[in-house]
């Protein structure tokens, strides 16, 4: 079952929660539904892989956002608050490092990075590990799963802080927001911030002018302060645009990190993760899917692998559309054929003027 089916049919039963509470006139119940079918409908276009229909998820956010505006107008003036908020950023992980295939000197960076935070010196000396990293490259390389495994490899509290949805007028004053997060974090240290789709921050457009370059200010100036703080609070920036922020931010973080698409051992590393430790077998070479998916990222690789397995289970149990509870589910070797149909099905996304434009720019501003 795909991750956009779950998210789908979670939304489903949180619109009928949420009519159920407008008909009763229990307004502040349903704009808390409202906000959780937003966040959902952009979780599944984060996780669309075709443009028309992540648009469309992002449209119906859109209009649950409107939605909430709307509500909560009629509610009260009231001040949101802002430790709930940033409280409901907190996510909890199971990832680790072996879930992630290649992108080694990263992982060994940030592995680094948390270990000196974790550490006791043995002597009264100053270190100052790094506590802010920027990762950037394009979508579906592992920049989340590489900032979910560094948290949960420490134990770390993990703030999942999409830059846009913070921005979005219904969270409320944005750089509140951010200070409420910013304090949270260091009570509930040690700490990892995720700040995802981080070139938001620049979008200067429309209304997002003023409340965008007030955020900047509001991080830059945070950053600062925790750097001279014991407790440890990493910020993670990932962003697909790393060209649209300018130096005084960039300069800010002290690792400018290149995630790239994965090479051929990372992919194989990837159909293996996806298939192999998942307990599926499969009639084909792994060198050779591998060699097959250059220019793939990650993402769509998984996708791939999810694709060919659904295959497999409608190849080897024609009768399941009529399933009933307890169904035995008949599990056989994927073959060949079904990954390669896959592969040739999904086009690869990310374009070679792309790639050259992120290599170029990690040449003039990535660290090494
Ligand atoms: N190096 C990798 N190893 C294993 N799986 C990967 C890797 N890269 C990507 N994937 C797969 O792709 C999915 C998306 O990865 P992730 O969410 O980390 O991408 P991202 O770089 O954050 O993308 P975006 O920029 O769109 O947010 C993962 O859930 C995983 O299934
Ligand atoms: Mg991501």
């Amino acid at each position: 079952m795909s991750i956009d089916f779950l998210i789908l049919n979670q939304i489903k039963k949180l619109e009928t929660e949420a009519e159920y509470y407008e008909k009763n006139g229990e307004k502040d119940k349903a704009y808390k539904v409202y906000e959780k079918i937003a966040y959902l409908y952009e979780e599944a276009a984060s996780k669309a892989l075709l443009q028309s229909t992540r648009e469309l998820y992002l449209m119906k956010a859109g209009e649950y956002r409107s939605r909430i505006n709307a509500t909560k107008e009629k509610i009260n003036g009231d001040e949101p608050d802002y430790t709930q908020i940033a409280k409901s950023m907190i996510e909890k992980t199971n990832l680790t490092w072996d879930n992630i295939s290649g992108l080694e000197k990263i992982k060994s960076l940030l592995r680094q990075a948390v270990g000196i935070a974790i550490s006791k010196p043995e002597k009264p000396v100053k270190i100052d590990p790094p506590r802010s990293i920027l990762l950037f490259g394009p979508p579906g390389t592992g920049k989340t799963l590489l900032a979910s495994a560094a948290s949960n490899s420490i134990n770390a509290t993990f703030f999942n802080a999409d830059i846009s949805r913070i921005l979005s007028r219904y969270v409320g004053d944005s750089p509140k927001t951010i200070d409420s997060l910013f304090l949270l974090a260091r009570k509930m240290s040690p700490s990892i911030i995720f700040f995802d789709e981080f070139d938001s921050v620049s979008l200067n457009r429309e209304e997002k002018e003023n409340i965008g370059a007030g955020l900047i200010q509001k991080i830059l100036t945070e950053m600062d302060g925790f750097r001279k703080s014991r407790d440890f609070v990493m910020v993670i920036g990932s962003t697909n645009r790393p060209w649209a922020l300018d130096e005084a931010i960039l300069n800010r973080f002290d690792y400018r990190i290149y995630v790239p698409l994965p090479d051929f051992e990372a992919r194989r590393g990837i159909f293996e993760i996806e298939l192999g430790k998942n307990n599926f077998e499969i009639e084909a070479d792994y060198d050779d899917l591998a060699k097959k998916t250059e220019g793939y990222s990650g993402r769509e690789i998984s996708h791939i692998c999810k694709k060919a397995i659904m295959s497999m289970i409608k190849r080897m149990n024609p009768d399941i559309e009529n399933a009933k509870p307890g169904y035995k589910l008949r599990i056989g070797k994927i073959t060949k054929e079904e990954l390669y149909k896959s592969i040739d099905d999904t086009k690869p996304s990310v374009s070679k003027e792309i790639i050259k434009k992120y290599e170029e720019w990690n040449k003039e501003y990535g660290s090494e």
